[in-house]
């Protein structure tokens, strides 16, 4: 079993990826982290508890950070006002679980210290707690196994034609994470933009009877008509099942600049011809695999 905490900025594919996360088989999920991303910070958390109550999932939760690193806040259109597409009052409870800390820097760094075994973070948001969890508590790096990230891309962005929206909320964020040394997958735009299913497989899920299918029913029609890709499940699944993607060793770099380059990720070819990497980046899918895998957690 990979023993894993999930960072997110739910949004909807974030929940996408957690309905997947609730039917893997090989990993054991230990607690979740909101960040500031798609939504705001009260938003994103919200979203979080309710997603947890809907799918069951009880472990502890805790707020991340509020604001980026450096820049201002900047908020996606894609996922409606509340992150669910308007439609989390379907998900609403009033006995969603408490959030076990306000500071889900200090929750990572202490499941991680506290665990015999090496941790796997998966990252699909910001990556603003992650960079501080590295630079605040550095001796926490030899226990993280890996960060399976989503974001960046290799070919082009979807906030500028160069940068992704991750990296550019976030990108002091994303350059610390990649210069940390912990070993890195990163899912960018070159693959999740693929990642989706079909019109036919979003109507058939409004015609199941069960409250998780009606919900992602509701929230994938409205998200998929602005967006091509579900991007965030891709972290969860190239842990669970690997063999829906393949994966290139890359040495990817981070730009900090201020205009359309900000956030975009790049490859440094002189150090990859001199054998330095430091990610795996996918480069294929198996798209009927990943559409089974999506339909399944949306309906099972
Ligand atoms: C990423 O940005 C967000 O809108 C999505 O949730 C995903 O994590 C795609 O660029
Ligand atoms: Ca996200």
């Amino acid at each position: 079993m990979i023993n894993c905490i999930l960072d997110f900025d739910p949004g909807v594919d974030d929940a996408a990826a957690l309905f997947v996360m609730k039917k893997a088989k090989n990993l054991n999920l230990l607690a979740l982290s909101s960040v500031n991303g798609n939504v705001s910070l009260d938003h994103t958390t919200r979203n979080m508890q309710c997603l947890a109550k809907l799918l069951d999932i009880d472990v502890p939760m805790a707020k991340g950070q509020e604001v980026p690193l450096v820049r201002e806040p900047f908020f996606a259109t894609v996922h409606g006002n509340d992150g669910m597409a308007g439609f989390r009052h379907m998900i609403e409870s009033d006995d969603v679980k408490e959030l076990t800390s306000e500071n889900s820097v200090i929750m990572m760094h202490e499941i991680i210290q506290n665990s015999k075994e090496k941790i796997t973070i998966i990252a699909v948001g910001p990556l603003t707690n992650i960079a501080l969890l590295l630079k605040t508590f550095p001796e926490d790096k030899e226990k993280i196994e890996q960060i399976s990230i989503m974001g960046g891309s290799i070919t082009s962005g979807n906030v500028t034609s160069l940068s992704e929206f991750n990296f550019y909320v976030d990108p002091e964020a994303a350059k610390i994470v990649f210069e940390s040394g912990v070993d890195i997958i990163m899912a960018g735009l070159n693959i999740t933009e693929k990642a989706n299913i079909t019109r036919e497989q979003i109507m058939l899920l409004d015609t199941i009877e069960n409250r998780k299918s009606k919900f992602a029913h509701r929230i994938l029609d409205y998200y998929l008509s602005n967006d091509s890709g579900i991007h965030d499940p891709c972290s969860v699944i190239v842990l669970d099942d690997p063999e829906v993607f393949e994966m290139e060793d890359m040495y990817i770099k981070i730009d900090v600049q201020n205009d359309e380059t900000r956030g975009m990720s790049y490859r440094d070819l002189r150090k990859e011809r001199n054998g330095h990497y430091n990610c795996k980046v996918i480069t294929e899918i198996d798209i009927e695999k990943f559409r089974k895998i999506l339909m399944d957690a949306f309906t099972e």
